[in-house]
């Protein structure tokens, strides 16, 4: 059965950084076709951009499917795009008859034809891993932009640990060209952005070219206009000597680190196949803490994993305490199709999951709102990103990546200098001292 070509469209971004870099890329593709962004109950195609990393982000597509009926019995033409389109496929359209469209991470360049597909009433089903294609296929990035934009500059994993998609949802490991990621950031610069955060899966190994991400840092920092580089998803074992010293001797690369370690356990860590040990996790962070003592480190953190005893979860503790977080995020394992870890011994009773989950994030929130404490008194530069509540309010990031909220800030995309005055869990406030000129 045919229908009209869709004129207006919706995505919905699941994922992580990379899934919201790709949501963003397909706006920006469908935008340039002429197709114009709605609201949800509005648009003629809805794009699900998914994440299938946890059990509960996969499932979630499909309540969501679920509800896109219009109370006059009409739905939207249905895509979904992103890792759990990667890993169930052609499963998709059978468990759920509305999809239209099924468009893996790497394919989604070729979504005009596959609507156009969908319009006439054909299969639409696109599950190619061409790696980097879609980078060259992709329109120039339009200006007019928020003042922080992410750069994926990597694609795809080669770690296999034992829980994780990842590896199975994007591919292999492939690195953009040195060139490719100069001319994307140029271009996000000239629309307005002034932070820049690299992004992919292992973001610090991409290399090209003989450079490594160190010297892809040193040569952002030579932008006219770009005032702050961020990077994220880090390996513990990919961090280099070059990466680390930037963090010394980069004034524009910001003093946050987000290293996952996901158990403090090596019996577990060997599990898992993360190839790092928790001394060996430790030592890394000694060394970037060498170069940049003032650094925010931030981590990924796994409890129940199968064969996690009382003690393999007490050493998880006893690193947190150790390492002292700024900020985490902490998952309770979940069991993925296909993963080795799915089918070990020893899996974990959820109520046990769910103890452990609570004794660590108490010790991880307590950690953040210490550290978010121990920032009142410092003077620092705030990246305002967005109105807050109250008018004349407005919301950035500290250097760090806490929120600040600014009484009284300058203009979104605006760097002010503050000096910060109180401290909640999750935010702080910040006194405007005076603008800082780009
Ligand atoms: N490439 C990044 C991010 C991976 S996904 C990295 O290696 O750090 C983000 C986080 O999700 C992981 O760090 C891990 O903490 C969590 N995660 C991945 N698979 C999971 C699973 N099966 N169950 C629970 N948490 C998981
Ligand atoms: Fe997954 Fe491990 Fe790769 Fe991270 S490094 S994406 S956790 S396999
Ligand atoms: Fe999820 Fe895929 Fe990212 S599984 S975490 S959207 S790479």
């Amino acid at each position: 059965m045919s229908r009209p070509a869709p004129k207006s469209f919706h995505i919905k971004s699941f994922g992580c950084q990379m899934n919201v870099y790709d949501g963003e890329r397909m706006a920006e593709m469908l935008g340039a076709q002429g197709m114009a962004s709605a609201p949800e109950g509005e648009a003629e195609l809805v794009i699900l951009n998914t994440c299938h990393i946890r059990e509960k982000a996969a499932e979630k597509v499909y309540s969501d499917i679920g509800r896109m009926r219009r109370g006059d019995g009409t739905r939207p033409m249905i895509a979904v795009a992103g890792c759990v389109a990667q890993a169930e496929g052609a499963e998709i359209p059978r468990r759920a008859r509305d999809v239209d469209i099924v468009v893996g991470p790497q394919a989604y360049h070729r979504l005009p034809g596959l609507v156009a597909d969908a319009a006439a009433g054909k299969r639409a089903l696109d599950l190619d891993l061409p790696g980097l294609a879609k980078f060259d296929a992709l329109p120039r990035r339009p200006a007019a932009r928020a003042s922080s934009a992410f750069l994926t500059v990597q694609e795809g994993c080669d770690k296999f640990c034992t829980y994780c998609v990842v590896p199975y949802t994007r591919g292999a490991e492939v690195s953009r060209s040195f060139e490719a990621i100069m001319d994307e950031a140029r271009s996000l610069v000239d629309g307005g952005a002034r932070e820049i955060t690299l992004v992919g899966q292992n973001v610090n190994a991409w290399a090209h070219a003989g450079h490594d991400l160190g010297s892809l840092i040193r040569a952002l920092d030579a932008l006219p206009g770009l005032a702050r580089i961020r990077y994220t998803t880090s390996h513990p074992n990919d961090m280099t000597e070059g990466l680390i010293a930037a963090h010394g001797d980069v004034e524009k690369l910001m003093p946050f680190l987000h290293l996952p370690v996901q158990s403090g356990s090596d019996a577990i860590l060997k599990a898992m196949n993360r190839s790092h040990t928790e001394s060996s996790y430790r030592a890394v962070i000694d060394r970037v803490r060498a170069v940049r003592p003032d650094i925010a480190i931030s981590g990924d953190f796994i409890v129940g994993f199968p064969g996690e005893t009382d003690a393999d979860f007490e050493a998880t503790l006893a690193l947190i305490e150790k390492v002292g977080y700024a900020s985490a995020y902490s998952f309770k394992y979940s069991a993925r199709p296909g993963t080795p870890a799915a089918t070990m011994d020893g899996q974990v009773a959820p109520d046990i999951m769910d103890e452990r989950l609570q004794r660590l994030q108490a010790l991880l929130n307590s950690q953040q709102l210490a550290f978010n404490q121990a920032s009142v008194g410092k003077q620092c530069d705030v990246l305002v990103e967005r109105d807050g509540k109250r008018p004349g309010q407005k919301i950035g990031k500290s250097p760090w990546l806490q929120s600040v909220v600014v009484e009284d800030g300058p203009a979104i995309g605006s760097l002010v200098r503050v000096e910060l005055v109180s401290a909640a869990p999750n935010s702080l406030a910040g006194r405007p001292l005076a603008a800082v000129a780009a």
